[in-house]
């Protein structure tokens, strides 16, 4: 489950460099960061400003914009490091040591939202997760899940071949290594819950699944 937190310890100190900077091979990844994180709190606000679970807060991008919208949030992130400088740059921000499967607080929220965290979990990890995460979730809840997916095969087979000609050696290996789903794996998990759900292509890699319960 915490098979990358040393790699995130590391990463902490050049983490925000890569997502604002975007002078490296992940470039492309974090095309319209700044957008993602606005249109997560776009679709959560929709209803109402409620209280909002963060997981996988790394350095506190996404809790900061919740907050700046006046969003209650409670932050979930398991890297010490990443702990460490979330509330370096957000001393209000209630920043817990937990997981996908671990969340350690007992409370109902209005939204649960994460960003480019999720692969991190094995397929059979994220069912379970999604299945303990209904639990924390008010009715009509919703639930977002921003991440790296692929649409269909010849989708990513073709992205492949693009980022090794590319020689983005970091990213290709991330992508054969770490746990990237197809959206319509990610999208049966919430059927078997029975929630409804929009979903959106945000960059050449990234979807954003808007769940409903
Ligand atoms: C690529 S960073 C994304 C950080 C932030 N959400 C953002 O959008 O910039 C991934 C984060 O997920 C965290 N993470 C890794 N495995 C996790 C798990 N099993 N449960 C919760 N968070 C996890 C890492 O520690 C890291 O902070």
């Amino acid at each position: 489950m915490l098979e990358f937190n040393e790699l995130f310890d590391q990463w902490a100190p050049v983490y925000d460099q890569t997502v604002f900077n975007r002078d490296n091979e992940y470039n492309e990844v974090f095309e319209n960061y700044d957008l993602l994180l606005k249109e997560i709190c776009q679709q959560i606000r929709d209803k109402k400003i409620g209280l909002t679970l963060e997981i996988g807060v790394g350095t506190g991008n996404l809790s900061k914009e919740l907050l700046k919208e006046g969003f209650s949030v409670i932050g979930i992130e398991p890297s010490d490091e990443m702990r460490r400088l979330a509330k370096e740059k957000l001393p209000n921000l209630a920043i817990l040591d937990g997981h996908f499967l671990s969340i350690p607080i007992i409370e109902k929220f209005d939204s649960i939202v994460t960003s480019y965290a999720f692969h991190h979990l094995t397929y059979t990890e994220k069912r379970d997760s999604l299945k303990y995460l209904d639990g924390f979730l008010k009715k009509n809840g919703k639930i977002i899940i921003a991440d790296t997916m692929f649409e269909s095969e010849e989708y990513k087979s073709n992205l492949l071949k693009y980022v090794a000609e590319s020689k983005a050696h970091n990213l290709l290996n991330d992508l054969n290594t770490e746990y990237y789903e197809y959206t319509e794996e990610i999208l049966r998990l919430f059927d078997e819950l029975d929630y409804t759900y929009t979903i959106k292509k945000m960059n050449k890699y990234v979807w954003m699944i808007i769940a409903e319960k």
